[in-house]
């Protein structure tokens, strides 16, 4: 399907590339244009690019009321020769189409997916912000609009990209660690539900939480499984932990879990960070054990957003402190940090295909 494209005029638009003074924070930025498509008669019809603006939608649509609506997160980054490139975005495509079946989404052919993330990034290149660490976040997602009342899916569709001028998604980045409030109260997701899915309601379910995170002074929560029994993941993050023999364990990915396109790649790069990296199934006890007997030495969040973000400590409902290793940033995750961030942005060479220039 060929892109139609209807700029802003000339003179509304960027003309030189972004330089932006102060921080330029997460997700806070907007580009001047977007990616559309609409599903309707059992088809994806009428890709464009238009100026970013509101949407017109019925009040009936099916998103406002029964949540039918995904999202992805993903980066691009300028390497030193001028060019901009994306990281992995396939992976991205595939699991919105994984996400799109879990609440009943009609499926967007990959390469469509690709095509229309290249095409916006092309015209909107001089909003690369030239700044230490910052990216192009791009933030693809589809929502249901038919004008209906009965819990059924919906029978149209708008697929949407946006693109928003970031850095990263804690402010402390690496420098600082974040503590997590530990809870046994909220749950995120429960097997069978949408937990693997990045479905709008999941972060819905997650704000309560959040809030009661903030009441403890920590950044966010780790979540259990819905017996408090194993260690899931952050609200925007997969979580991991450092043995002292420098092995990453992951949470196993099940059906209550993200399968977090950094975790995958931290995986598949094990060799090229010269230290062990596997899942396992992790239990609450014996992290806590392990982390008191000095086995853990270093914990913290994979994630597009998140990047890489150290945990220093946890925080329980019962106002016990757990303080990981001595409670500063430890050396395997700056390094982790380091060669993953470099490898986005072409310093080093990473695994075939993972990075491809717009
Ligand atoms: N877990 C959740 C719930 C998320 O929202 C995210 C962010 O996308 C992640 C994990 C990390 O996934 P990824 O590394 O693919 O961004
Ligand atoms: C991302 O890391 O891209 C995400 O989608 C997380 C988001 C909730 C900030």
């Amino acid at each position: 399907m060929d892109i139609k494209y209807n700029l802003k005029p000339a003179s509304e638009r960027r003309t030189e590339q972004f330089t932006p003074e102060g921080n330029v924070g997460f997700g806070k930025l907007r580009t001047d244009h977007m990616f559309l498509m609409d599903y309707r008669d059992g088809q994806w019809c009428d890709p464009r690019i238009v100026p970013y603006g509101p949407f017109e939608m019925a009040p009936g649509a099916m998103s406002l009321h029964y949540g039918q609506s995904i999202f992805e997160g993903a980066k691009a980054f300028m390497h030193d020769d001028g060019e901009i490139y994306t990281f992995r975005l396939n992976k991205n495509a595939e699991r919105m189409n994984n996400s799109a079946n879990i609440v009943c989404i009609p499926n967007i052919d990959e390469a469509m997916q690709l095509k229309a993330i290249n095409a916006l990034i092309d015209v909107e290149r001089l909003w690369f912000p030239m700044q230490e660490g910052a990216c192009l976040y791009i933030r693809p997602f589809i929502f249901a609009t038919e004008d209906r009342l009965s819990v059924s899916p919906s029978q149209q569709y708008t697929f949407c990209v946006m693109l928003s001028p970031s850095g990263a998604y804690y402010a402390a980045g690496v420098n600082d660690g974040i503590r997590l409030l530990i809870t046994t109260k909220f749950h995120r997701a429960v097997s069978g539900g949408t937990g693997a899915s990045k479905a709008a309601g999941n972060y819905a379910a997650s704000l309560r939480a959040g809030k009661a995170a903030a009441e403890y002074g920590a950044a966010q929560v780790l979540y259990l499984d819905a017996t408090n029994q194993q260690i899931e993941e952050v609200g925007a993050m997969n979580h991991f932990h450092i043995l002292k023999d420098g092995t990453v364990i992951i949470p196993k990915f099940t059906d209550t879990i993200l399968k977090s396109i950094t975790s995958q790649s931290i995986m598949d790069m094990s060799e090229m960070l010269g230290c062990q990296v596997r899942q396992e199934t992790v239990m609450l006890d014996k992290f806590i054990a392990d982390i008191e007997s000095g086995e853990i030495i270093e914990a913290g969040g994979f994630g597009t957003a998140a990047v890489v973000s150290p945990v220093t400590s946890y925080i329980f409902e019962d106002n016990r402190i757990l303080t990981v290793g001595d409670g500063k940033v430890g050396k395997h995750i700056k390094k982790i940090y380091q060669v993953f961030t470099d490898m986005q942005k072409g310093k080093i060479a990473g695994p075939d295909g993972w990075v491809k220039r717009v």
